[in-house]
């Protein structure tokens, strides 16, 4: 028997790894929660159904590639096990139209030191995603015999958990900016959701993105179920599709962070860091103006690196910008090419989740 799970941050050394798959990815019909999701203006609007079969090859390629990387220096990948996506989800509560994948593992996955919790997902299509990484579950369990296997409050996704008539297609970016600053979001605060991509873990602190995918009743949800943890409710007001925390703000080691300078880092969160000498650096620019095809994300995904100890990073190989950066802030970069598993929800930090890494529950901010 070994102890096999334990993170309680983003940067201590990474020693075990869940690496997602991009088999049977579905683009998911529209429904309340991800019409805003997806930008007026992308080509994904009004067409879902099933990947092109080459789009999901090279992704898988692409992660591949990052889980010999991984490999190569020491770091044990474990991958879920693929669900074929393009099937009615139903429950007493809705009908979707399909499900979505297994990609990314940090939306669905959240680990806090022992424990690994899926999360209370407000997309429909992503009800049953954590399927995928039950087999993974059921043998951290049978071989770590202080593993606590959580899953959240699973929430029921009745037409009460959004608001209707939100989207609407007249909608200028001005005005999302303005909602965002309003808290006004898609979802209502009938019950807890969230995304474990919106969760920043800083060992005792939580700093929760509240947006499109986590609400407010989250929040409460975490304080009550931590109740040793601080959590911080962040809003950056300069995101026009808040999802997702780790392309807005990412710390890289003990006391230095980056943060995307188009989202406005609040001032009670600036000052938290601050207080505490920590360095808050503004990310350096995407090499893309665009992102690739078919995908949900910003280029931003430029600053969503995979942090394997205090100094050593992965970086997308295109984003030339962002690894000049880490040398000069004194990581070492490691380039891999991953941009063609963007589409499939998120860069590299996205596509794993923690299972490993070193250390202990931490207090940077006392
Ligand atoms: N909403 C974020 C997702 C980051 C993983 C972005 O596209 O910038």
């Amino acid at each position: 028997m070994t102890k096999i799970v334990n993170s309680w941050n983003d940067f201590d050394p990474l020693k075990r790894v869940i690496v997602g798959k991009a088999d049977f990815s579905v683009i998911p019909d529209e429904e309340p929660a991800t019409s805003e999701k997806v930008p007026v203006d992308s080509e994904m609007r009004g067409m879902w159904g099933p990947r092109p079969t080459e789009t999901v090859e090279k992704a898988n390629e692409a992660l591949d590639r990052l889980a010999k990387e991984l490999e190569s220096r020491g770091v044990i990948v474990d991958r879920p096990t693929p669900i074929q996506w393009n099937q009615a989800m139903i429950t007493p509560d809705f009908r979707a139209q399909s499900g979505m994948t297994q990609m990314p593992p940090r939306d669905i996955l959240l680990t806090m030191g022992n424990e690994i919790m899926a999360s209370a997902n407000s997309f429909r299509c992503r009800y049953f995603e954590y399927l995928a990484y039950w087999p993974l579950m059921n043998q951290y369990f049978e071989e770590d015999p202080e593993f606590l296997w959580t899953q959240a409050p699973r929430p029921r996704l009745t037409d009460k958990s959004y608001k209707h008539n939100y989207y609407d297609e007249k909608i200028s970016i001005e005005e999302r900016l303005e909602r965002t600053a309003n808290l006004d979001f898609v979802t209502t605060e009938v019950e807890p959701m969230w995304d474990a991509a919106d969760v920043l873990r800083l060992g005792k602190d939580l700093f929760i993105q509240h947006g499109l995918t986590t609400n407010r009743k989250a929040m409460e949800w975490f304080k009550r179920y931590y109740p040793e943890h601080r959590v911080h409710a962040v809003n950056f007001p300069g995101d026009p599709y808040p999802i997702h925390i780790d392309a807005t703000f990412v710390p890289l080691r003990p006391g230095l962070i980056i943060n995307n300078p188009e989202r406005r880092l609040p001032e009670a969160q600036r000052k938290i860091f601050e207080a505490n000498d920590w360095q808050i650096v503004d990310a350096a620019q995407p090499a893309h103006t665009e992102p690739p095809p078919l995908c949900y994300s910003s280029v931003w995904l430029s600053m969503n690196c995979l942090v394997l100890d205090h100094k050593n990073v992965i970086v997308e190989a295109s984003e030339v910008n962002q690894l000049e950066q880490m040398e000069k802030l004194g990581m070492n970069p490691i380039p891999v090419d991953f941009r063609d598993a963007y589409a499939f929800g998120g860069g590299l930090h996205c596509s794993t989740a923690d299972v490993y890494r070193e250390g202990s529950m931490e207090d940077y901010f006392p």
